[in-house]
């Protein structure tokens, strides 16, 4: 029985620089998929996986995040007062439970090795999840498991750390953390070895980090001394090669589909993506879209 993991930490410090000027005032996370911002797409996948506590690393200009995660009176008090019971109940549903979402600022952009470092405290001494909030998945036909909770039953099987892998072509692996395959189970496999932003041709596999992670607390230790690494800054990868030293590591290949938000085309594709699993959205955005492709 592996111990059972509660606490997940979503890094959203990260300036949002590709998406200017949409991102000037309104954090990147909070940019929508349809009607739900990313961040609570990411939040809702947590959820499915059993995460009962949310730890968000935030940085300055990222206030509203907090603001989302709470109670909004006014606006509650007004939709109960007008009987729009199904828009209030909806955000009632989301709320988080009082005393499980906490927030920790990363005071300067040193690398997402670090901002996971600077939840150490609140993580404490137990395996927790890594969501990164540029990523979005959707489970197999839009309603299977998302990554997350693929990763949970692929922590159950294997205990250790779990980072969740997708395939890429290999022009595009220079952009990612990547890794090498040992003993492979099929949709599990060990992991020989792992690389953040290999220069183009030397990547060991075309098999990506894509932004779930189940890790042991002993990282966190390793992760207060790595040296900077790739692009001068600390690195998440580095901390866990150094750890895979010393404990298993698998990799979870995701059966559904992953979306980088953090490039224009992953937002784009996956609005589409997922207004075409909304019911009420699906028939005129097919028929929009036949008409805009001809
Ligand atoms: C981070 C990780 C990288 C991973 C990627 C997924 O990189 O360091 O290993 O493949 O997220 O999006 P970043 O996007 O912060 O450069």
């Amino acid at each position: 029985m592996q111990k059972r993991i509660r606490k997940a930490v979503l890094p959203v410090a990260g300036l949002g620089t590709r998406f200017l000027p949409a991102t000037k005032s309104i954090p990147k996370e909070m940019l929508n998929i349809v009607d739900r911002p990313i961040l609570q797409h990411v939040v809702d996948e947590a959820r499915e996986a059993g995460i009962e506590h949310f730890i968000f690393v935030t940085g300055r200009n990222k206030a509203v995040i907090e603001d989302h995660f709470d109670m909004s009176y006014e606006l509650e008090d007004t939709l109960q007062k007008r009987g729009k019971l199904k828009e209030y109940n909806a955000l009632m549903a989301d709320l988080p439970a009082a005393g499980k979402t906490s927030f920790t600022r990363q005071q300067a952009p040193l690398g997402l090795g670090h901002a996971i470092w600077c939840a150490r405290d609140i993580i404490g001494d137990e395996p927790f999840a890594v969501l990164l909030p540029d990523m979005i998945t959707m489970g197999a036909n839009g309603t299977g498991d998302r990554c997350l909770a693929q990763c949970v039953a692929a922590y159950e099987k294997h205990g250790g750390n779990i980072i969740a892998v997708e395939e890429v072509p290999a022009s595009e692996t220079h952009q990612y953390g990547v890794v090498a395959i040992g003993k492979d189970h099929g949709p599990t496999f060990e992991i020989s070895g792992m690389v953040e932003k290999p220069p183009a041709g030397t990547a060991p596999s075309n098999l990506i980090i894509s932004g779930r992670y189940i890790l042991q607390p002993e990282v966190l230790d390793i992760l207060g001394t790595v040296k900077k690494g790739a692009g001068g800054e600390i690195q998440l990868t580095d901390g866990m090669r150094e750890l895979a030293g010393k404990q298993s590591f698998h990799g979870a290949r995701f059966d559904g589909r992953t979306f980088d938000c953090g490039m224009k085309l992953g937002f784009l594709t996956a609005n589409i993506a997922f207004a075409l699993q909304r019911p009420d959205i699906e028939p005129t955005l097919r028929a929009e879209l036949k008409k805009m492709l001809g």
